[in-house]
């Protein structure tokens, strides 16, 4: 079974709007598992923009929810990730002036940095996972870095798929990486991105085992959640 991974940091980016309480994302992490997640993510940015040090210490506290704690490489957030233990982390570029994470990891320019992160957190046994464009040579780096998963950044072929245009090539891409990689013996992770059409072009390759989806999903949960929620205002107003 393929496994899906929830990005719920949207809960707090609409929370933070407010500055108040609600919507809660430790409350959304627990919703987002008992409705068949397998797992929550979570990033957080080094401008705490949504998920805050206290969100992220609340989430990863719940020991029976399986949390993946994106992080940059910054020495603060590295800190404070070894402090509140998630169940695994995803190392990821980060670029203060960028709406979203914009592409994967610059593993050549960053390997003696990111080798000495992966090996803390496997001193706490915490699982690695790379974010990291689809490259073969970033495949080979990512082996010699000894990370347990790979995520392979998705964002291009998205946007292909999209703005209709010619996607194979960068599917192709995607697809040989995640083999080799499978066969290296490290786990395959997709995301950024994805909506239905792109998480099922994807999940035909049988070595991608988890896809992590945030903002279309969050999105898309609002017009589902939208009628049941009119329907209990309306009947509010007219008690
Ligand atoms: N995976 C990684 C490593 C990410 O940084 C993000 C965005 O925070 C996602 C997956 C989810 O992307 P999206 O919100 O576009 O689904």
């Amino acid at each position: 079974m393929k496994r899906l991974g929830v990005n719920i940091d949207h809960i707090a980016t609409i929370r933070n709007a407010r500055g108040e309480f609600h919507p809660d994302p430790l409350y959304a992490a627990k919703y987002v598992m008992n409705n068949g997640a397998d797992s929550i993510t979570i990033h957080l940015r080094e401008d705490r923009r949504h998920i805050k040090d206290l969100d992220a210490k609340r989430i990863c506290i719940l020991k029976n929810i399986p949390v993946n704690l994106e992080i940059s490489t910054n020495n603060e957030i590295v800190k404070t990730a070894l402090r509140i233990k998630p169940s695994f982390v995803c190392i990821v570029p980060e670029n203060r002036k960028e709406v979203t994470t914009e592409g994967g990891l610059d593993l050549i320019r960053n390997k003696k940095r990111i080798n000495q992160i992966i090996k803390k957190f496997k001193n706490k046994k915490i699982r690695t996972s790379l974010f990291i464009n689809p490259s073969i040579k970033d495949i080979k780096i990512s082996k010699q870095l000894n990370t347990d998963c790979i995520e392979i950044h998705t964002g291009y072929l998205s946007n292909l798929v999209k703005s209709k245009k010619k996607y194979l090539n960068e599917l192709n891409k995607i697809k040989k990486c995640a083999r080799l990689a499978n066969k290296l013996g490290i786990e395959v992770h997709a995301g950024h991105g994805l909506d239905y059409k792109t998480t099922k072009i994807l999940s035909k390759i049988n070595e991608i085992k988890e896809f992590n989806i945030g903002h279309f999903l969050i999105g898309e949960s609002i017009f589902f959640g939208l009628p049941k929620v009119i329907k209990k205002f309306k009947k509010i107003v007219n008690r």
